[in-house]
Parts: structure tokens; C-alpha cells; sequence
């Protein structure tokens, strides 16, 4: 179902206090906000879930993961399943974030793996997508974004699909401040729900939550979020600022 996200992605941020001071100071002011067109969702460090969770309901957010395993269960030291998850009240994962794909050299068939793992979970995958500058400037970009939405995704059903977000986060905005333009970033979620459209059909296409992500922040999250296939924001330095992610959670 289409609806407007916030999502703050800590990455590897906080340590357990750190983490429980800034959890205060976005999760207090939320509780006062008129949030019923919102939904925000927080990505901490999986380690700290519980802190999380246990106060989300009544402080008007959900709880996302940044990774799980593509396996289901079994000899995979250090991995975290998506049943694990699950079981933690866990609603939300990020899937192929660009850091995963190049550092973790995460790729489509175990990304799509990862997106069925937490499909049978009952978990939201948050499937990320997005360019290096290289091909942007080849004008490759929709053929990358194309073909990452093809194999991570397009193997569902419109019923699973329902319950998948999209992140489109170009990879040279991601961290460095040079935010796509808003021309930039309409263009490219029209393009991914006109994806959707012809492989399903153009309902599914309107149904489908596409955030931007890439130096989202609290001066430029307005202009973006009134974009017209832009349905909210994948956010991360500026989620470890509480005063700014506020911000950013009423720019709609
Ligand atoms: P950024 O990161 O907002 O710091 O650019 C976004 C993300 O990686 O999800």
C-alpha cells in the first residue's frame, strides 16, 4: 500500500548509550506529532532492537533492520535470519543497500534470496536500488536501476510485491552531500513505477511506496517529498540528528 515514509538508517552509528540518547530525543517529540500520513521507521544497529521495540507503538514508529541473512537457518556464524527478526517484533529490513552490494559484495541472486527470506517472515524488505556516478554520466542509470529492480524483485507476485518498499538512493549522493535534483529524482521513480506498471499492471504501479535516499536532509526533504513519485525519504546522516530527522518527518 502506498503511504509516506521517513526511514533512518543509522548504518554503523551509536554505541548502546549513545544509541539510547538519540532513541530519546526523536522518540519523545514523535509522540507529539500528527503523524496519521507517516509512517517512520527506524534502522539502528539490530543489537539494540529490543530498546527499540519496546517503546515503538506508542511513540509512533516502526522498527527496521539493515541486513538479515538469505539463509533461513543453520551454520552461518554472525549472520541474523529473517525468522530472528521476526521474533523481535522486527517489521522492516533494508535490502541491498548500496554499502551491502560493495562491501559485502552482495549480489541479485542473494539479495532476491534475502527478499523471500523476509517475505515468508512476514517482514517489509526495503529494496534499495540506485547508480554510481560512472553510469550516470555513461547514461546507463536506468538500465542499472532497471535491472536491479528486475532481479531483486520482479520474481514476486503482485500480492508479495504489496508488501515491498522501494529506495531509490543514487550511489553518488549517498553520504556526500550532492543531493539528485528534484527533476533527477522524479524522473527516476517515474521510471520504476512505469517498471512496475508494464511488468504488472499500473494499480500495482500506483500502490508502490518509492523513497529517495542520498543526502536527504532536513532543507531539501520538503522539495523532494512534493515530488509527484516521490513518496518519502531513506535517510542517513542526517537520521542521526534528532532535531533534523524531526524535521524531516514533517516535510510532507
Ligand atoms: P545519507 O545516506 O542520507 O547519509 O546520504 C542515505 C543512505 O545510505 O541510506
Amino acid at each position: 500500500m502506498r503511504r509516506n515514509i521517513v526511514a533512518g538508517n543509522w548504518k554503523m552509528n551509536k554505541t548502546f548509550e549513545e544509541a539510547d540518547e538519540l532513541l530519546f530525543n526523536i522518540a519523545e517529540p514523535l509522540q507529539n506529532l500528527d503523524l496519521d500520513k507517516t509512517e517512520v521507521i527506524l534502522c539502528p544497529p539490530v543489537l539494540y532492537a529490543e530498546m527499540f521495540t519496546d517503546i515503538a507503538i506508542e511513540n509512533n514508529f516502526s522498527v527496521g533492520a539493515q541486513n538479515c541473512s538469505n539463509h533461513s537457518l543453520g551454520a552461518y556464524t554472525g549472520e541474523i535470519s529473517a525468522a530472528m527478526l521476526k521474533s523481535m517484533d522486527i517489521e522492516y529490513c533494508l535490502v541491498g543497500h548500496s554499502e551491502r552490494r560493495k562491501f559485502f559484495n552482495e549480489d541479485s541472486k542473494m539479495l532476491a534470496e534475502k527478499v523471500d527470506q523476509l517475505l515468508e517472515n512476514e517482514i517489509s524488505p526495503i529494496f534499495c536500488c540506485g547508480e554510481v556516478l560512472e553510469d550516470r554520466e555513461s547514461n546507463n542509470h536506468f538500465d542499472i536501476v532497471g535491472k536491479q529492480i528486475f532481479e531483486g524483485i520482479f520474481h514476486l507476485t503482485a500480492e508479495e510485491l504489496d508488501n515491498v518498499v522501494v529506495a531509490y538512493e543514487p550511489v553518488w549522493a549517498i553520504g556526500t552531500g550532492k543531493t539528485a535534483s528534484p527533476d533527477q529524482a522524479q524522473e527516476m521513480h517515474a521510471f520504476i513505477r512505469n517498471l512496475i506498471a508494464k511488468k504488472y499492471n499500473q494499480e500495482v504501479a500506483d500502490d508502490m511506496t518509492i523513497l529517495y535516499g542520498g543526502s536527504c536532509n532536513a532543507k531539501n526533504a520538503k522539495e523532494l517529498f512534493a515530488l509527484k513519485d516521490v513518496d518519502g525519504g531513506l535517510i542517513g546522516g542526517a537520521s542521526l540528528v534528532a532535531e533534523d530527522f524531526l524535521k524531516i518527518v514533517q516535510s510532507f
